[in-house]
């Protein structure tokens, strides 16, 4: 090692958001980070020496330079290679085990892993973790064939966060909305996924609410038994 790599070899810390999505990743892992902006979760993973390589991707020439920058800054320029691709366009099976897409918007994770069907192989991991829409992403993953593995609520800055583990299992199912809405949360196990799924209930009435002043009443009832029963799941447990 030279000197100048020495001196620029400070060490990455993650917020507790990605500090998850790092946690799920599995140790030794080739990984994928599918819109990494500024790479920070291959770094930190690659510093720790939980992996040894990754491949950092950006569909946007800006965020992945400021990637490749801290990549550089970071002194990981050896274990991890910057790619431009629009999801996993420009990634071939054989170069990743673990995929991470995380910080977007539920429907775009979901187009992102459609657009890539070598992702159904039971030995790839998908740790994902949606902005939005995660009970989209749940029913999608379900309905092709993908089992959520583990799934965990974080806080960060305020916010609370879902973090999933999914791969493929080959059984397709339809997920009712209660379980679209749900996933894998544990509310009787962690204070921090009873809270997040107290925020989903809180967006549910508001939304039922809405649905009532507009007349569809039918929407409205279905949508009063999905949360019925996270209500009751939440404080008694059972998952219907
Ligand atoms: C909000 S940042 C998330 C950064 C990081 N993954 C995180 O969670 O902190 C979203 C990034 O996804 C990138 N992005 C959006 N659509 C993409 C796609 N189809 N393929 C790859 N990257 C994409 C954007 O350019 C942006 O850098």
């Amino acid at each position: 090692m030279f000197w100048g790599d020495f001196v620029n070899r400070n060490t990455i810390r993650l917020d507790r958001r990605l500090s998850l999505c790092a946690e799920f990743v599995r140790n030794g892992a080739a990984v994928a980070d599918i819109g990494t902006d500024h790479a920070y979760l291959p770094i930190y993973l690659v510093q720790s020496g939980k992996i040894s390589r990754a491949i950092a991707a950006d569909i946007n020439k800006g965020p992945l330079e400021s990637g490749i920058e801290a990549i550089k800054q970071y002194g990981v320029s050896d274990k991890i290679s910057a790619r431009l691709s629009n999801g996993l366009e420009k990634i071939k099976s054989d170069e990743c085990d673990d995929i991470v897409i995380a910080g977007m918007g539920g429907e775009l994770i979901c187009s992102i892993i459609e657009a890539a069907p070598w992702l159904q192989d039971g030995d790839k991991h998908l740790i994902l973790q949606p902005m939005t829409r995660p009970e989209i992403l749940r029913s999608y993953l379900y309905k092709n064939g993908y089992e959520i593995i583990r799934e965990q609520a974080v806080e960060s800055d305020g916010r609370i966060y879902t973090v999933m583990l999914a791969a493929f299992c080959g059984k397709a199912e339809t997920l009712s909305d209660f379980s679209a809405r749900v996933g894998r949360l544990k509310p009787q196990e962690r204070e921090l996924d009873k809270e997040y799924l107290e925020r989903v209930l809180v967006s549910l009435k508001k939304k039922h609410n809405g649905l009532l002043c507009s007349d569809s009443k039918e929407e409205a009832e279905s949508l009063s038994l999905t949360i019925e029963k996270i209500n009751e799941y939440i404080n008694g447990g059972k998952n219907g």
